[in-house]
């Protein structure tokens, strides 16, 4: 048998704007996805313990990632360990997980970016035209910075990072945000133009945040950029309120994540992450948190 383990993502600052050259931050969570594969007569796919159903599309892409790796059938248990279709990557991990479990079982070495080919092939199949920011971020527990179009660099950290994560409500379709936030640019050129200068300000700003730990810094940015999202209307009622419950509960700082709409909060976490997961338990919000940057990468 053969194991495979990946990451699942967060966007810390920058989404939106990243979709008009302004670099995003991204990191790979130390939740992701764990696929465990073993030759079979047929494929057979488990997901979180339930066989999947034949016709489900999880089989294509199996099938995709056999034939690229010159793999035979096999049978495949698949663990996701974030929330399916809220914007943290689940996908990409899923594929990076079965691309590295083929891989091993192929007996041939593989290099990363051969790799992050046949899970961009795999993202294709379920997303028709990924940025590949969530396969990038899927490779390891670090922090990225992304730029549209180019390759990722990963950051230096001061020491890890806590974060919590918050369901805030049903996900909005990525593309029905991304077209709210060009009417904002189609009807005011110069304002928009002025909220990317201040998203870039914000991420350039994080970025030395990070380098040298100070991550009530890094919230307060986070909570700059919570604001500017939120004039472009990709913000809800339900995601003001999980920030502002994590913020009163000693959150360092809170934004949306992702495409907004409804879908997932960040929060950074103080040294005790506890009460604000309390706090957003209490509200009926399903939460975890997690650590950025203390794995070694895989
Ligand atoms: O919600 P997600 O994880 O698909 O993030 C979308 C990020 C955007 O910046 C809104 C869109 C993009 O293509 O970068």
């Amino acid at each position: 048998m053969a194991q495979g383990r990946a990451h699942g993502k967060v966007i810390l600052l920058g989404e939106h704007a990243v979709v008009y050259g302004v670099p995003a931050l991204v990191a790979g969570l130390s939740q992701g996805a764990i696929s465990e594969a073993e030759p079979e007569e047929a494929d057979r796919i488990s997901f979180n313990g339930q066989p999947v159903p034949e016709e489900h599309e999880l089989y294509r892409g199996l099938q995709l990632l056999r034939e690229y790796f010159e793999v035979s059938p096999v049978r495949l248990d698949l663990r996701l360990q974030v929330p399916v279709g809220s914007g943290l990557g689940g996908s990409a991990s899923l594929g990076l997980a079965t691309a590295r479990a083929l891989a091993d079982l192929s007996e041939q070495s593989w290099t990363a970016a051969q790799l992050l080919s046949a899970v961009h092939q795999w993202e294709k199949l379920f997303h028709g035209n990924p940025s590949g920011i969530d396969a990038a971020a899927a490779q390891a527990n670090r922090v990225l910075c992304y730029i549209r179009g180019e390759e990722p660099q990963q950051l230096q950290l001061q020491r890890p990072l806590q974060v919590g994560i918050a369901v805030a409500g049903p996900p909005a379709p990525t593309k029905q945000m991304v077209d709210r936030v060009a009417q904002h640019r189609a009807q005011e050129p110069s304002t928009f133009t002025n909220h990317l200068r201040s998203i870039q300000s914000l991420v350039e700003s994080a970025q030395l945040c990070l380098r040298e730990g100070d991550y009530s810094g890094l919230g307060y940015l986070m909570d700059l950029n919570q604001m500017l999202l939120s004039t472009w209307q990709v913000s809800t009622p339900e995601i003001e309120q999980a920030c502002r419950t994590a913020r009163q509960a000693g959150a360092l700082g809170a934004k949306l994540t992702g495409s907004g709409g409804g879908g997932c909060v960040v929060a950074l976490l103080p040294d005790d992450p506890e009460p604000i997961l309390q706090a957003w338990r209490s509200e009926g919000l399903h939460c975890f948190s997690c650590e950025i940057g203390r794995e070694d990468t895989q």
